[in-house]
């Protein structure tokens, strides 16, 4: 069954928002607290060890009704059951959508056509769990007989985002293991990360859905190549080993048939940590950490799928999210974890969020008239508040952000994490209610340098404050992500789960490579052309 497809802005609930927004644009978020003591009560959720408060947004309940209006009328929970039921909802590749089936228990039951892929998932599964046993205790050696030391997860996308997010944010709780990255052509990339290995004792993971990705077919020949100055071939058996659903070309690049870890289509490139790509994070963290990611992920899955839309995170935080692109008109969003481990969060949402509601093209195919998806940016607190905080305080536009924070610190160190949690909270109060001339002047400032200091204010927040930061409680937030993206999609009547407009780079790229060797038989705009002859020229 095909996806609901309803243009959302022919929907009457969007017209009452585009009605009711007239009215509450002008208002600033200090007097909806003044007017109700309860608001902040009233728009907060707690769930598990989530406290969800989004009273800090420009919306009173009037808002939030016409919004879960938008919700139904939009057909959402008749979406969310097409995509848990395994229907082919990713229509523009004939795929399903089925992530949440990884962090699924061995007795759920999710299909794809009409097959129940939990017992292929559980023999991934049981296979990652061996492997990183076997490594992690030192029975799985190189070939000189040594313990492995360091992994180099080779993989660029959803191959390398996911799982070097995900081992940089659980670091307080990573085994002996080194673990490296490996993305970019750029081949400095990989001979700096070459220069800190030893062949005899590391481990590389080739993480390539397709495998036929230019950049990590082309990292991992150049560390083959480097690995066999040292070792001879049947050594690689020993040394790589593969994530794929590509198993033809996995062999013919010279890996071990028993050291493939299959993926299947059903799990999209971003969305795919839970799967084997995520061996480097089992590898780095333990099996057992890596199962608590998926529990924190499935426990989310069955909060999105279950709970009442007006109660529900993912869903929440969706809607209000469409309220400031569209009506407000705000071109991006801001994530600002107050954890250094979340360091590389908002970098791993980018391409979440971009790579799946950066379409156009609507359901039907047609040219959309509204907005779609956001641009989504950000960096851990404090840092970033003494780097761009100036303008989301007192710029020109407007960004909404999501704080996200930790009550519990992991290493106790409550000094600092006293100092940490009150700049969580002092942002988003003083986002909230900015500064007054009269508050100003009352600081006895000099009267012309009253207006380079005054703050606006009305700058809206939301705030994830989580118990502590752990495998669980990660695997939770990024699900929480997950679903809002999915909800988004369904409003603005996109297809979110392809990628078709990252080809047509990847295309002229091997068309230009060709011509540094080869006399040029295309034609390029005259910039282009410079730029390559210049380039031909020099290099
Ligand atoms: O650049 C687009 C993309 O297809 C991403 O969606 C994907 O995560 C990445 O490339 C890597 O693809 P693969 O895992 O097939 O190498």
């Amino acid at each position: 069954m095909a996806l609901p497809n309803i243009n959302p802005t022919e929907t009457k609930s969007w017209k009452k928002l585009q009605e009711h927004f007239e009215t509450i644009s002008g208002v600033h978020m200090k007097s909806l607290f003044a007017e109700d003591e309860d608001r902040a009560s009233k728009f907060t959720i707690t769930w598990d060890d989530f406290y969800v408060d989004y009273s800090k947004n420009r919306i009173t309940e009037e808002t939030v009704k016409y919004l879960l209006e938008l919700a139904d009328e939009v057909k959402l929970k008749e979406a969310i059951n097409s995509q848990f039921s395994g229907e082919t909802i990713n229509q523009t590749e004939g795929r399903s959508v089925l992530h949440m089936a990884l962090r699924a228990p061995e007795s759920a039951d999710f299909k794809v056509d009409g097959v129940n892929v939990m017992p292929e998932i559980f023999d991934v599964k049981k296979k990652i769990e061996k492997f990183t046993n076997e490594v992690v205790n030192g029975h799985r050696t190189g070939y000189t007989g040594k313990r492995f030391t360091d992994i180099v997860n080779i993989g660029i996308g959803g191959s390398d985002l996911g799982p070097a997010m995900v081992v940089d944010a659980l670091q307080y709780y990573k085994n002996h293991l080194t673990t490296h990255f490996v993305s970019n052509v750029d081949g400095d990339h990989v001979n700096e990360v070459i220069k800190k290995l030893n062949p005899e004792t590391t481990l590389f993971v080739i993480v390539s859905k397709t495998f036929t990705t230019q950049e990590t077919l082309s990292n991992a020949n150049t560390i083959k190549s480097w690995f066999l100055k040292s070792a001879d071939e049947a050594a690689i058996a020993e040394h790589f080993v593969a994530v794929s659903t590509n198993i033809a070309n996995v062999k013919a690049f010279g890996i071990d048939e028993n050291n493939i870890f299959p993926m299947w289509d059903w799990v999209g490139g971003r969305f795919s940590l839970w799967s084997a790509v995520g061996l480097s994070i089992s590898l780095s963290v333990g099996y057992n950490n890596f199962e608590n990611l998926l529990k924190g992920a499935h426990k989310m899955d069955e909060h999105f799928k279950n709970e009442d839309f007006s109660n529900n995170i993912p869903v929440v935080l969706a809607l209000i999210s469409v309220w400031y692109n569209n009506f407000f008109k705000a071109e991006s969003e801001a994530v600002i974890p107050y954890s250094q481990y979340l360091n590389q969060f908002a970098t791993y949402l980018q391409q979440g969020i971009m790579e799946s509601n950066g379409k156009s093209v609507d359901r039907n195919g047609n040219p959309i008239d509204y907005q779609t998806g956001t641009i989504i940016w950000g960096e851990p607190g404090t840092n970033a508040q003494h780097a761009f905080f100036q303008l989301i305080h007192q710029g020109t536009k407007l960004i909404p952000a999501d704080f996200i924070g930790f009550t519990k610190s992991l290493h106790n160190n409550k000094d600092h994490q006293d100092k940490l949690i009150s700049n969580f909270l002092a942002q988003t109060e003083a986002l909230l209610n900015g500064k007054t001339k009269e508050d100003v002047l009352a600081e006895g400032t000099a009267d012309s340098l009253v207006p380079f200091k005054v703050f606006e204010g009305n700058k809206p927040t939301n705030t994830v404050f989580i118990n502590k930061l752990s495998p669980e409680s990660l695997g939770k937030l990024i699900a929480m992500y997950e679903h809002k993206i999915f909800v988004q999609g369904i409003i603005w009547n996109i297809f979110s789960y392809d990628q078709f407009g990252v080809e047509l780079g990847k295309q002229l790229a091997n068309k230009i490579l060709h011509e540094f060797n080869n006399s040029a038989d295309s034609v390029h705009d005259s910039s282009t052309q410079n730029l390559l002859n210049y380039y031909r020229g020099i290099s």
